[in-house]
């Protein structure tokens, strides 16, 4: 496993729609190693293939206290409801802002074995999670999101003390 540099605003490989995993093999399982590594390594609770620099559709969601786990080529298959949340981002350091997400997220996507799952969370960090990793993967950030410039903080001093929350 590597840890990998993380890529930043600005960066345009965080704005390229991913491309599609045709198949689920050793390579994509190594990329998905770096990626739980990197994100690890950054305290984030999730990360997405373009984060690293690979425009993949490929996501890493790590959740405190719980098992890492991969989506391949994610697609959020329902979503209902909306909430106002804070939301910050590897990408994005030393910021956090606050938009609507909804309440209840339904993802499909294939694990790392190539088998189909539907992961469901409702009212959570991991339902937040599966949308923005899902967004990444479309060269969405949350300051797209945004309703207004002001929704989007400065942290002083850059962040530090909220990076455990980044995905
Ligand atoms: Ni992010």
């Amino acid at each position: 496993m590597t840890v990998r540099p993380i890529r930043y605003l600005g960066d345009p490989v965080l704005r390229r729609p991913a491309k599609k995993v045709s198949r689920v093999d050793d390579s994509i399982r190594r990329l998905i190693a770096d990626m739980t590594e990197s994100m690890y390594q950054a305290q984030g609770v999730g990360i997405a293939a373009p984060q690293i620099g690979v425009g993949l559709r490929v996501v890493v969601i790590g959740m405190p206290d719980e098992e890492p786990f991969a989506l391949i080529n994610p697609v959020v298959i329902k979503r209902s409801g909306e909430r106002r949340l804070d939301e910050g981002c590897l990408s994005v350091p030393g910021y956090r802002g606050s938009l609507t997400r909804s309440l209840s997220v339904t993802v499909k996507a294939l694990d790392e074995d190539g088998r189909e799952i539907r992961v469901k969370s409702e009212g959570d960090l991991l339902a937040q999670c599966l949308e923005h990793e899902t967004d990444h993967v479309n060269g969405l950030l949350y300051v797209d999101r945004l309703d207004a410039k002001t929704d989007l903080v400065k942290l002083e001093p850059a962040g530090a003390h909220v990076r455990d929350q980044d995905d």
